[in-house]
């Protein structure tokens, strides 16, 4: 058992997360889904033009689409501008892939897309046998800092090694700001996102057959404005033990009181630490645009 208990974020997004997660891009606290869409919106053309290169083939990649409310404003622009490109959403879910290919030509016609269904480095590795075009790859929505600020240097080194010299990346990453304005972003008043946290209890106790007394945790999110850390652990809220059944067997966990279980970290950066990354990653950084409030930054970086 590792000690603080920790569970990766990526478990989230079973359909009651995803549909959490929905709500809480929504929500009066939640700013970066809206600054990014923002970006996306006001900024297409600048966009496009950190991209494209006049006459050569493009393979725009996605790790992550989602339902690509973002990336559809720079997909609409490059079909217009003639661009000759293919989309290749990458996701773990494959009724998103589904949904990609068959609604977006529906909505942009004559776009080209090619989804790929599972890990990100494993279809990357796809997409890179399938054609040698000049690669995009954008990794949006601050899902970068989903991740410790050394193991996200780990992933960007990783993505380089798919890629070759002049292919370029697009970060979408949340910036530091006012520490208030962050953790009200990760402690909503309605409560999302604390369902959210909880649900992946729900999600253990269905999947791994296990008896999390949810009741018994408690939402505790912590943001460090030094650091730049923000941190969600459910707290539990007394002594208690829980049973579950993992292919090895059943298990029993126990608890002490105010014990902490680490669920996620949100991290955020400054443009300085941003370059920084870049360039221990072998990227140049290319250029960056930003929303109205600064909040929020999609960079541009190419490959050493
Ligand atoms: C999906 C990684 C962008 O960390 O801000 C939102 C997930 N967690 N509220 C984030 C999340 C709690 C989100 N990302």
């Amino acid at each position: 058992m590792s000690s603080p208990k920790h569970l990766p974020s990526k478990y989230f997004y079973d359909t009651a997360g995803d549909r959490l997660f929905q709500e809480i891009m929504h929500s009066e606290e939640y700013y970066p889904f809206e600054c990014e869409l923002e970006i996306f919106k006001e900024s297409t053309g600048p966009l496009a033009d950190f991209i494209t290169r006049p006459e050569e083939p493009l393979d725009l990649i996605e790790l992550g689409a989602g339902d690509c409310t973002k990336s559809s404003h720079l997909l609409k622009y490059l079909v217009r501008a003639h661009t000759n490109f293919t989309y290749i959403p990458i996701d773990i879910s494959a009724g998103i892939i589904r949904y990609l290919e068959r609604e977006l030509p529906a909505g942009i016609p004559a776009i080209r897309v090619m989804g790929l269904h599972g890990e990100y480095f494993e279809m990357l590795e796809k997409a890179a046998a399938l054609s040698n075009h000049r690669k995009v790859v954008m990794f949006l929505g601050s899902n970068l800092g989903n991740m410790l600020p050394d193991q996200a240097l780990n992933f960007c080194c990783d993505l380089r090694r798919y890629l070759r010299p002049r292919d370029r990346a697009i970060i979408g990453l949340d910036l530091k700001k006012n520490p208030a304005t962050v953790l009200a972003a990760y402690n909503d008043k309605a409560g999302l996102t604390r369902k959210f946290n909880l649900n992946l209890l729900h999600r253990i106790n269905r999947e791994l057959h296990a008896n999390f007394d949810v009741d018994q945790f408690q939402h505790f999110p912590v943001y460090d404005p030094d650091t730049g850390s923000c941190k969600s652990y459910l707290i539990s809220l007394k002594k208690q033990e829980v049973a579950l059944i993992t292919p090895g067997g059943t298990r029993i966990i126990h608890f002490a009181e105010n014990e902490e279980i680490f669920m996620e970290i949100s991290q955020k950066y400054t443009v300085d630490q941003i370059n920084s990354l870049a360039r221990h990653a072998g990227f140049t950084p290319r250029g960056m645009l930003q929303d109205k409030k600064k909040w929020f930054v999609d960079v541009i970086w190419e490959v050493n």
